[in-house]
């Protein structure tokens, strides 16, 4: 097994070897999207309602979806869906909804609350983050040219991701900057939060907002934790530690290096 994956490793570069190492080993891997490989997928179905290998070919990060539907089948074996009614999901950082549309779907009876400027970063958090040396400059350019250079302007966003979830009556939208857009739901109590703003000042208050109420079981997503780009999340996650003393982790091997909480 090791060997194969630094042979696909080398083949990278190279599509014709990348090909030929697929028909030759087709059997133990599977491409999830050009040049991104993964071996032996998970063999086990979590997500019942659409097909999942179509879903994991179209949305990158095939280890962050997979430990998520195993998290959430955790809660939903601890809660019947009557208890889970009273609960509320969460994603801080919704971007184009590519994995709110997956908290969604795995909820169903929860009402969801996405937060999101649908314009990028706010300049206040880049001028602290490059005030703080958190983040190398350039690097920061090029995420936040990303993030906001968007040719779909905020209203056609949201509309785009709307389109994505399958219970939209379910989803509330909080457009504007975080956490100023959560004043109204102080009183929830969370029992999935997925946390992806990547700067030090949005996720801090973040992971301050929300772990109070997080109810026993749940489980918070702090992705980008071991990011290289992203310092200030691992951060933010000493500094609730300070407040709220220790909490249960598990770092993940996905591509933003999540970081899970358990309550
Ligand atoms: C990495 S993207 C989110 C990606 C998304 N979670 C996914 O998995 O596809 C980061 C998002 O955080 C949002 N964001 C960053 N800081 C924010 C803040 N203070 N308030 C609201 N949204 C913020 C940006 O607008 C951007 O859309």
């Amino acid at each position: 097994m090791k060997v194969h994956l630094i042979v696909v490793k080398l083949a990278r570069g190279s599509a014709f070897l990348h090909n030929l190492l697929l028909k030759r080993y087709k059997r133990r891997m599977e491409v999830v999207r050009e040049g991104r490989v993964i071996t032996q997928p998970m063999a086990y179905d979590a997500l019942d309602n659409r097909s999942s290998r179509e879903a994991y070919k179209h949305y990158e990060d095939y280890t962050r979806y997979r430990t998520f539907e195993l998290v959430a089948d955790e809660i939903r074996r601890k809660y019947s869906p009557e208890e889970l009614s009273r609960f509320c999901v969460a994603e801080a950082g919704v971007f184009k909804g590519d994995f709110s549309w997956i908290i969604n779907e795995k909820f169903p009876e929860c009402e969801m609350y996405l937060y999101d400027t649908f314009e990028g970063f706010d300049q206040k958090d880049l001028k602290d983050e490059v005030h703080r040396s958190f983040t190398e400059k350039e690097r920061l350019k090029t995420h936040s040219g990303y993030f906001g250079n968007q040719a779909e302007n905020s209203r056609q966003r949201i509309a785009a991701v709307k389109s994505k979830l399958k219970y939209k009556e379910k989803c509330h939208i909080r457009k504007g900057y975080f956490p100023d857009t959560a004043e109204k739901e102080k009183e929830k109590r969370w029992v999935f939060v997925s946390l992806d703003m990547d700067l030090y000042q949005p996720m801090k208050a973040g992971i301050f907002y929300f772990w109070p109420k997080m109810v026993e079981g749940g489980f918070m997503f702090i992705h980008d934790y071991n990011n290289r780009d992203f310092g200030g999340v691992k951060k933010a996650i000493a500094e609730a530690e300070e407040e709220f003393g220790r909490i249960c982790k598990i770092p993940i091997s996905d591509e933003g290096g999540t970081l899970i909480l358990c309550k």
